[in-house]
């Protein structure tokens, strides 16, 4: 077999293009095609952790309790704006059960991803973290805090992304609130003569809410050191990156850090880098010589772990009497809170449909508040709120059926790189999502209803990447009595990683899924896979996976052949048999070769390969929906979702159903009813709880009704993967809005679609 090599390997993680070296296979098995007949993967299997989780054996971060470990709480600061004056610990530390104290005093030189300090003197949020207390226990930690005395320079504050665009606003960076000072933008050809062109434009402006991951698990990290190297159990989306990002703040070889993962309770962006707070453990931990644990409160969780950004969208679209878009132009700001984030939300409108005449400008703002991060599809999730609305519009004023319209302007190939797609299965996903939604019924009349309760259909499209791309690799260990583990450096976020990962193997092996188990999260035994982020996970990591099976095959063959003494020519390999292909008492079992090797176990490395050159990996989809809208509570309750999409093969039908419902559950909570509410006067959050941050209950359920129409993306990879846990969010607030709009006959331009935004905008 030739030898692998190093290639330049790019592909889209979230918005952004991620650029690295990996190492790839010069030789793969043939993809698996779109219509192949796999024995395991596809299939319903239930996740092989399963059992651990819902009998509590599982462990969490948040279960490791280790000998002798002391407990760390963080003292936030109170006020939007200050600055540190002075800050007085001595009551704290003589508190009976407190162990260390940490503050920008005793800490000074640590700085946290090479930009901003640990602790900083300069507070430019509610929740920014002034110091860390360590004590015997929790509860002691929480006293101490409180006995901590600092004495604030409050600094006026600005907490809306308008405002603070204002040359006059209280400025939270010297170079203003602006990030970058400028806005990023784009274009394609002419606008200003696309408009021209057009029969009918329209220019409106939408908004969307900030909104907070709120993950079940809230983050944590129990740290340990022994002698110089530090172990980490962490709830993160990325060992690898924690690791980076603890060993640099920490000035310390990343040899030295171990990140452990092994389940998670969700974390939807919020969990993709090294948090403060594990850094802030570690320290403690050297200094006292104790194991340390620090978890966050639910508050905590709302003020300083991220969000989504909030958007203004100003969209303006033409359109021709036949239906053809010839111009769209997106201007919109967004609020990152108090440190570098994105707020971009165009790619929905420079990437979904044919237009040839785009532009864009948009502003990523700071405001002393907490800062966004990626939060499930990025950008995308408000960007297509703003669009759909706009293009049912443009559709109802040139009389055309809004699928229909979709449909008139298809895009065949990208729009931004002008490049062929690697596979792009969406008018399925149109036909099929129409037909269970009964769009043939549908009322072309909006607001037509009878009653006070309205009824309506509306629908969405949806692009995202999610082809993911190298580096990914996977290690196979086979075991003298027959049994596999798969290794790799990825990690499992509640997706479903574990359990593909055995279906793969067993698949490529041909074994049982009982013979199959699977290691990851762990940066010591494992190979290197990347950050769990862009609905990356199943496309990069399943082919790395099926490599190694591949190579071990090749290797259980050749050892075949010189135990047999026959060439390699002649033999097969079937169900954890070599066997010769004509004398059939020249075979062997794969456990009795591993023993006559004298091996205790057998090692395969894969790799995933390289990304088809030329070419744009997207993922596609369409949902619809069916709601009803009381005109006298203005309440929505939403009856049903049709989620129709293209994400290439399926790994796990049931872990994929699970994803998808989470998507759109998800996005039907932003559509409703989430939504951070900042006091402006005071600067402080006012819904940092579960109470006041609205979540849907099972009683807002609507019926999930899924079409996946793709069988597979040979193109991309050896399993034809794309990935699925973005695009099953991205569309269902628009799809439900455009449904509102259907049944009522009012457009509600701002997301969450509460009832007072409704009755306002029905009968104001
Ligand atoms: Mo992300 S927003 O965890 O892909």
């Amino acid at each position: 077999m030739a030898s692998d090599k190093i290639i330049k390997s790019r592909f889209f993680f979230e918005d952004e293009v991620e650029e690295k070296l990996a190492e790839v296979p010069t030789e793969e098995p043939d993809s698996w095609q779109a219509d192949e007949k796999l024995a395991k993967v596809g299939k319903p299997y239930s996740r092989i952790d399963g059992y651990d989780k819902v009998s509590g054996t599982a462990r969490y971060a948040f279960d490791m309790h280790l000998p002798n470990m002391a407990q760390a709480k963080t003292l936030r600061c109170p006020l939007a704006h200050a600055r540190i004056k002075g800050i007085d610990t001595r009551k704290a530390e003589k508190l009976s059960g407190v162990l260390a104290v940490l503050t920008h005093r005793n800490t000074p030189e640590i700085k946290w991803y090479g930009t901003s300090f640990l602790f900083d003197t300069h507070l430019r949020y509610e929740g920014d973290e002034v110091a860390c207390v360590i004590a015997e226990t929790e509860s002691i930690a929480e006293q101490a805090i409180k006995l901590i005395n600092v004495d604030y320079e409050e600094l006026d504050h600005v907490v809306d992304a308008k405002e603070a665009m204002q040359d006059s606003a209280p400025k939270l960076y010297d170079s203003g609130n602006i990030r970058n000072g400028e806005p990023g933008t784009y274009s394609r050809g002419e606008v200003e003569k696309g408009f021209a062109q057009a029969d009918t434009v329209i220019e409106d402006t939408y908004r969307t809410q900030i909104a907070i991951h709120n993950p079940t698990e809230v983050h944590c990290s129990v740290v340990n050191w022994d002698g110089d190297r530090l172990t980490v159990w962490d709830s993160t989306q990325g060992i690898f990156r924690v690791r980076d990002g603890v060993a640099n703040s920490l000035n310390i070889p990343l040899n030295s850090v171990r990140v452990i993962k092994k389940y998670m309770g969700g974390g939807f962006g919020s969990k993709l880098e090294a948090g403060k707070y594990t850094v802030m453990a570690a320290l403690a931990a050297k200094q006292i010589g104790r194991p340390v644990r620090i978890t966050l409160d639910r508050k905590e969780m709302n003020l300083a772990v991220g969000n989504r950004p909030d958007s203004v969208q100003t969209l303006k679209g033409g359109v021709k009497k036949d239906g053809t878009l010839t111009a769209l132009f997106h201007h919109s700001y967004g609020a990152i809170g108090a440190h570098p984030s994105n707020a971009q939300c165009s790619w929905p409108l420079k990437s979904m449909y044919k237009c040839d005449n785009v532009k864009v400008e948009e502003y990523s703002v700071y405001i002393n508040a907490g800062r966004a991060r990626p939060f499930r599809a990025p950008g995308h999730v408000q960007g297509f709120f703003a669009l759909e609305s706009l293009l049912d519009d443009l559709a109802e004023k040139i009389n055309m059926d809004p699928l229909e319209f979709r449909l008139k302007n298809y895009a065949d190939k990208d729009q931004v790189y002008n490049i062929p797609y690697t596979s792009k299965v969406l008018r399925e996903a149109y036909q099929k999502g129409a037909d269970a939604i009964g769009w043939q019924n549908r009322s072309e009349k909006p607001g037509s209803g009878r009653g006070p309760v309205k009824r309506g259909i509306g629908m969405s499209s949806q692009i995202w990447w999610g082809g993911g791309g190298p580096p990914a690799y996977a290690t196979l260990k086979l075991n003298r009595d027959g049994t596999l583990r798969v290794i790799a450096g990825t990690q499992d976020i509640g997706t479903g990683t574990y359990t593909f990962m055995a279906q793969v193997a067993a698949e490529a092996l041909e074994l049982p899924m009982e013979k199959v188990e699977v290691i990851l999260g762990d940066t010591a035994v494992a190979p290197y896979c990347g950050a769990s982020g862009g609905s990356t996970t199943a496309p990069s990591v399943s082919p790395a996976v099926r490599n190694a099976a591949e190579n071990m095959k090749a290797k259980l063959i050749s050892g075949a052949a010189a135990h047999l003494e026959v060439p390699e020519s002649q033999l097969t390999y079937q169900k954890g048999m070599v066997n010769h292909k004509t004398n059939t008492d020249k075979s062997i079992a794969i456990d009795q070769l591993v023993r006559e090797m004298g091996e205790q176990v057998m090692v395969s490395i894969g790799k995933r390969g390289a990304n088809p050159e030329g070419y744009m990996i997207n993922t596609f989809g369409a949902q619809f929906a069916d709601v009803q809208v009381d005109t006298e509570t203005g309440k929505i309750r939403v009856n049903k979702i049709v989620a129709a999409h293209d994400i290439g093969r399926v790994l796990n039908v049931k872990t994929l159903e699970n994803q998808m419902h989470g998507g759109v559950i998800q996005g039907l909570s932003f559509a409703l009813m989430e939504e951070r509410v900042i006091d402006r006067y005071t600067g402080k959050v006012v819904t940092f709880n579960m109470h006041d941050y609205k979540m849907p209950t099972i009683m807002d359920m609507p019926d999930i009704e899924m079409f996946i129409v793709s069988g597979g993306d040979p193109k991309i990879s050896s399993t034809g993967v794309k990935g699925v846990g973005e695009p099953a969010m991205i569309p269902t607030p628009a799809a439900i809005a455009n449904a509102v709009y259907n049944a009522i006959g009012v457009r509600i331009k701002q997301l969450p679609m509460t009832p007072d935004k409704v009755l306002n905008a029905l009968y104001r």
